[in-house]
């Protein structure tokens, strides 16, 4: 293992009803809340009236930040920015999935940053301060409701980028199951192929002797897999939703990738594609995960073999260790492919007229991938092949 330090600050909050602990933990924050949320779910399913009610009961005086995009964007950042300064929010509150709490640590660390807040997530300047926030989270996905970072979009000039801070950890996280019954079927399984590939990020590293963080990457991975068909089945499964949640949760806050960084290639690939086409980012990630792993296979083998085995159960006798390995990425492509996820870039009509664009978005940083460093031609080759 490498050495390392683990940080995470966030206290987590699970299980039915606990939304009703915002009554202790608002107040210890500040009267002045901005409330942030998406396009309309949580109006639609009750849950922005349970919320509004508790703080209208704490005597908070609410200002709104509604219509958080998915991928979600500078423009509407700086809006929440905005409203922080001049109505000296003390406290923000992000109630939705992924892209709401990532556009809240950039509102609560804008508000704190004297230039404008892209300076922060193209890390020209380093968030050091940032007004505390919490959030209730309704969509089990992208781990970001117990992590620091933050993917933000620049729809004008088609730039995303991963950030963030010890400063943008939430302060508490309220994780019900239930609040996650209305996500769509298609929605769900983008959240349960992102916290999978969340897995595959760390499970391919180049540190060896990373025995429990192997196993403990197979189990999360084992217990996805068992448990999408079932919640395919029943999307008000009280059970499989919290399975799935905390499996998302589980997947990146860190956890898994003490002793060593993980690969983040894939992630940061999509990230580009969806800069400049604006696709679901784990429908992104479905297309490009295989085909990356494809492209980097012989840089160990071994490790490709371990997860067949363990992972898709892939048969050893009478292959080689390729073989077993090549089957085992096979099997993954299967089974997303069962969940209806798509699997190739046309399924989104991307030709291959702006490949060089999504390269150079992919390289803005220079090389990158830890397991196994990417060039220019490799992100071309991963992306050709995903066509
Ligand atoms: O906007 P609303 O109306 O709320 O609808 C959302 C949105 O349309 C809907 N939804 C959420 N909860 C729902 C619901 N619909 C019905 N019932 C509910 N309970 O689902 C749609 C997608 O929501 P979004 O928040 O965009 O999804 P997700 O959680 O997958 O977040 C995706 C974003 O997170 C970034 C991605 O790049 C993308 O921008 N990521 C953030 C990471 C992090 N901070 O650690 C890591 C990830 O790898 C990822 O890159
Ligand atoms: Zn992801």
């Amino acid at each position: 293992m490498d050495n390392f330090t683990f940080y995470n600050p966030t206290k987590l909050i699970f299980g039915k009803g606990q939304v009703e602990q915002l009554r202790e933990l608002v107040p210890q924050y500040g009267k002045k809340v901005l409330l942030v949320y998406g396009g309309g779910s949580i109006k639609r399913n009750g849950l922005y009236d349970e919320v509004m009610n508790i703080l209208n009961e704490v005597g908070a005086t609410v200002h709104e930040l509604a219509g958080v995009e998915p991928n979600p964007r500078l423009t509407t950042v700086r809006k929440g920015v905005e409203i922080c300064k001049q109505e000296g929010i003390e406290f923000a509150l992000a109630v939705g999935g992924g892209s709401v709490i990532d556009c809240t640590k950039a509102v609560v660390a804008g508000a704190k940053y004297d230039g404008d807040a892209w300076d922060l997530v193209t890390k020209k300047a380093f968030a050091t301060e940032a007004l505390p926030f919490g959030t209730v989270l309704t969509l089990a996905a992208t781990g970001s409701e117990m992590n620091a970072g933050s993917v933000i979009t620049n729809w004008e000039t088609n730039e995303k980028y991963g950030w963030g801070s010890p400063a943008t950890f939430p302060q508490f996280s309220i994780l019900d199951p239930v609040n996650t019954f209305t996500v769509p079927k298609d929605q769900t399984v983008y959240g349960m192929i992102d916290m999978m590939s969340h897995v595959f990020e760390q499970y391919f590293h180049p540190v060896s002797n990373t025995k429990l963080q192997d196993g403990m990457c197979e189990a999360t991975l084992r217990t996805v897999i068992d448990t999408a068909p079932k919640l395919l089945e029943n999307l008000e499964s009280y059970e499989h939703r919290e399975t799935i949640l905390y499996s998302g949760t589980i997947a990146l806050n860190g956890m898994l990738q003490m002793g060593h960084r993980g690969d983040w290639a894939t992630h940061n690939i999509e990230h580009a594609v969806s800069a400049v086409y604006d696709i679901p980012h784990a429908g992104g990630l479905a297309i490009l995960f295989p085909n990356w792993m494809k492209h980097t296979l012989d840089q160990n083998v071994e490790r490709f073999k371990q997860i067949a085995t363990r992972v898709f159960q892939v048969e050893e006798e009478g292959k080689s260790d390729r073989e077993v390995a090549l089957e085992g990425i096979e099997k993954l492509r299967e089974f997303w492919t069962s969940l209806g996820a798509p699997t190739r870039l046309a399924d989104y009509d991307i030709d291959d007229s702006k490949l060089e664009l999504m390269a150079d978005r992919a390289m803005a940083n220079g090389e990158f991938g830890k397991f196994k460093v990417l060039n220019k031609e490799d992100v071309l080759a991963i992306l050709r092949a995903s066509l």
